[in-house]
């Protein structure tokens, strides 16, 4: 029996693993170990998403919280190493680029179990973001390199990365969108937020997602995003789905006047409680435009074919760029507002002004080409099993 652990720890990582744990489910020889770490805690970043993603209940969940990053990853590392211990995985799989998955990829290797990395490769080239930090040493100690876009490929060779570590095999959070999307339309949020009829969206709406540090820790970048896009939706309602730690800001920084609680205004930016992954996605699928300094949502609005601008000044996924709908538009409020206007009026007038392209092998077959290496490096390492 070959045995393998996965951790993840906050939301993005639940849709990452969801389809690899379920081709799992094809290799009755692989015994599969997830782990939770508990970074993301409450349950509408954490427990809410393994009942939309039918994600079975950790075998563990290490409970180690919020923190700064040296006690949170430290903490981790600390509550991990038993674990891999008593379990003794022949691989530990981990993904994307947040503390967990450095604090448990770290452990691992300096305790001898191998390590394959989901999401490796993609780089902001800003090491200021506590994830790119993540990124470059996850894949530095990593034995399998699972890419999701070709940039990914280009930066592990430069980095002198040998290329037979390398596996461009797209994106595995585009198995899941393209898993759910037909579930994700039947949830009810269009008609919860009175912007749909029977299913259909009838009212024109856009949506902001932000959590980077760099936007909500300063009040004077979030005081100019939230100018801009207050601006925006004057036309029409904003849906901001609320990050806890940006939530924390607003109220710290006096910045809640710019959001209206009440779910049904036909203006003005809406606060709403982070939402499940269904409902998420449905509210994306059909917004005229989409707002967000996430990783995640610039990939998905690519697919969905929706306008995202990325409110950072720089994206390590350049193919949602080259290839999608993304415009990395930066923070200030000028900028900002030219492109929503931009998109808005080829919007009214019909026209798809960047006519989306999905990259190269986001197919929706990703977590099968994962799984199928996996299981060739370890029947080829793990012979006396
Ligand atoms: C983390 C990741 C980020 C990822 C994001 C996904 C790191 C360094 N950052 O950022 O890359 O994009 O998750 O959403 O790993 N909090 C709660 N409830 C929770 C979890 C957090 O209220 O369940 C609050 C706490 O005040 C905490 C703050 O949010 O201090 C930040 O949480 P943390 O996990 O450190 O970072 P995120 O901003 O969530
Ligand atoms: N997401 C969600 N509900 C929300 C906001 C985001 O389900 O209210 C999903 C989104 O569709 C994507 C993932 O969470 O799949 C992105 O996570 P996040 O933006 O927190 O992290 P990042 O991708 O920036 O690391």
């Amino acid at each position: 029996m070959i045995k393998l652990m996965s951790v993840v720890g906050t939301r993005p990582n639940f849709m990452k693993i969801a389809p690899i744990v379920e081709e799992l489910k094809k290799y009755p020889h692989i015994e599969h170990r997830l782990v939770h770490s508990g970074q993301h805690y409450d349950q509408l970043l954490s427990d809410n998403f393994f009942h939309d993603l039918a994600l079975p209940k950790p075998a563990v969940n290490l409970n180690a919280g919020s923190g700064s990053h040296a006690v949170q990853t430290a903490e981790i590392m600390k509550r991990i190493e038993p674990v891999l211990l008593e379990y003794k995985p022949h691989m530990l799989l981990v993904v994307g680029d947040v503390n967990s998955t450095l604090a448990a990829a770290l452990t691992a290797v300096k305790l001898g179990f191998a390590v394959a990395h989901v999401e490796a490769g993609l780089r902001s080239f800003d090491l200021s973001m506590p994830e790119e930090i993540n990124r470059k040493l996850t894949d530095s100690i990593s034995s399998l390199l699972f890419v999701t876009e070709q940039s990914g490929v280009d930066n592990l060779v430069s980095e002198g990365i040998f290329t037979n570590k390398i596996f461009l095999v797209g994106n595995v959070m585009i198995d899941c969108l393209l898993r759910y999307r037909e579930e994700a339309a039947r949830s009810e949020i269009l008609e919860r937020l009175g912007v749909s009829n029977n299913g259909q969206a009838c009212r024109p709406y856009g949506v902001l997602t932000l959590h980077r540090p760099s936007n909500v820790e300063d009040r004077s970048t979030l005081n100019g995003i939230l100018t801009a896009v207050k601006n925006i939706s004057h036309e029409f309602p904003v849906f901001f789905p609320i990050h806890p730690r940006t939530r924390k800001n607003l109220e710290t920084f006096g910045l809640l006047h710019y959001l209206s609680d009440s779910p049904r205004e036909q203006n003005g930016i809406i606060s709403l409680d982070p939402l499940g992954y269904l409902e998420f996605l449905s509210l994306n699928d059909h917004a005229r435009i989409v707002m967000t300094d996430s990783g995640g949502v610039q990939e998905e609005t690519t697919v969905l074919g929706v306008p995202c601008l990325t409110l950072r000044e720089n994206t390590e996924r350049p193919a949602t760029v080259d290839h999608g709908t993304n415009q990395v538009v930066g923070v200030k409020p000028d900028r900002i507002l030219a492109a929503a206007q931009d998109i808005l009026r080829n919007v009214v007038l019909g026209d798809d002004v960047r006519p989306s392209r999905r990259p190269p092998l986001w197919d929706g077959k990703t977590a099968p080409r994962i799984v199928a290496i996996l299981q060739d490096y370890l029947d080829r390492s793990s012979p006396q099993n």
